[in-house]
């Protein structure tokens, strides 16, 4: 398919003489004013212009700027036309953005070696842009699968964690869904703005599925005990927390994204502290405890009512979960969470297809 090239002169004979040179090796266009030119353009698009600088009523610098104001015409390659051979005019050119410069009248040689190259010039370009644009897809693309994939491999290991102690595997999976939901509510209501940022909210969501990982080192006897768990047992299920930092530290110490993996980390070990400074593993108080940690811990207690254990039976209604879980406002949980989280009673019965 031959290229088209726009030629706008307002002297006829330079028209019919660049038509001539050029007609065998191209599908000419050619319009004798610079409006004729614009109004051309609004329904065509030419792969390159030869622009008359001197014409009555709108020069060639004036369409010039016409072209650039517009997506679709601020790409097409502009040779300037011109007869005379100031160095101003000249200069003036390549500072409009034209790609190159044939003064009048035209030598067939040289018109045509221009017109050439500059053809092969902008194809280059194409190709290359093609190429950048392509290749930017392909790594969002491959980024995007490698995350996914990492995302279900931590979720299926957290879950074949979860398994040992006998719960149906809903817990990391609902927990997960519990803590986007605060987190969104949090941000919604324009919470703790200066801490929810677009990527602290990605990473808390993305790190809830770790939270009880160091379950793996807490025996069996311990997580499927159906009764209460003596003093000795409970000091043991509470390692978990600092077991959890520690493989965490181990698996993904090495991720660069460090904000995620300190994300993952304040989870772990954080999520069984309380608001009055009386939780464990460090007794951290208020919002000395990690952001991330406190949702977790809202999102973490209300799966465990919610759910049946090998400890308890599930309770209901939710509103009694809510009462119980309220009775810990300000001094088990944060109060400004938990006064959310009660407001978000409609939400949960949805999800949970609670009538
Ligand atoms: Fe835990």
């Amino acid at each position: 398919m031959k290229n088209i090239i726009l030629v706008v002169d307002d002297d006829k004979t330079n028209l019919t003489l660049a038509q001539k040179i050029l007609l065998p090796h191209y599908r000419i266009a050619a319009t004798s004013s610079g409006r004729a030119a614009l109004k051309y353009l609004e329904t065509n698009n030419p792969d390159l212009i030869l622009l008359d600088i001197n014409m009555p009523d709108m020069d060639g610098f004036e369409v010039m700027e016409q072209l650039r104001l517009k997506e679709e015409t601020a790409k097409i390659p502009v040779i300037f036309l011109t007869a005379d051979n100031l160095v101003e005019t000249e200069v003036k050119c390549f500072r409009m953005g034209a790609v190159d410069f044939v003064t009048k009248p035209f030598v067939p040689d040289i018109l045509l070696s221009r017109v050439g190259k500059t053809l092969e010039l902008e194809q280059y370009r194409h190709n290359l842009e093609k190429m950048v644009k392509e290749q930017a897809e392909k790594i969002t693309e491959d980024a995007r699968r490698i995350s996914m994939i990492q995302d279900s491999v931590i979720v299926g290991m957290a879950n074949l964690i979860e398994s040992r102690d006998g719960s149906t595997g809903k817990h990391v999976k609902n927990t997960q869904m519990y803590v986007k939901m605060i987190v969104d509510e949090l941000h919604n209501r324009n919470l703790f703005p200066e801490q929810l940022t677009e990527e602290y909210m990605q990473d808390i969501c993305k790190a809830a599925p770790l939270h009880d990982v160091g379950k793996i080192k807490v025996p069996d006897s311990v997580l499927q005990k159906p009764g209460k768990l003596t003093p000795e047992e409970y000091e043991l299920m509470k390692m978990h927390t600092t077991y959890s930092r520690k493989i965490i530290k181990m698996i993904i110490g090495d991720v660069e994204d460090e904000s995620y993996v300190q994300t993952v980390e304040d989870i772990a070990m954080y999520h069984h502290e309380r608001w009055d400074g009386t939780g464990y593993p460090t007794g951290l108080a208020g919002d000395r405890i990690p952001l991330a940690a406190r949702i977790m811990s809202v999102a973490d207690v209300f799966d465990a009512l919610y759910e049946e254990r090998v400890y308890k039976p599930p309770i209901r209604p939710i509103e009694r979960i809510m009462q119980i879980m309220m009775e810990g406002r300000g001094t088990q949980f944060d109060p400004v969470i938990m006064d959310v989280f009660m407001e978000m009673v409609p939400m949960l019965k949805e999800v949970l297809h609670i009538q």
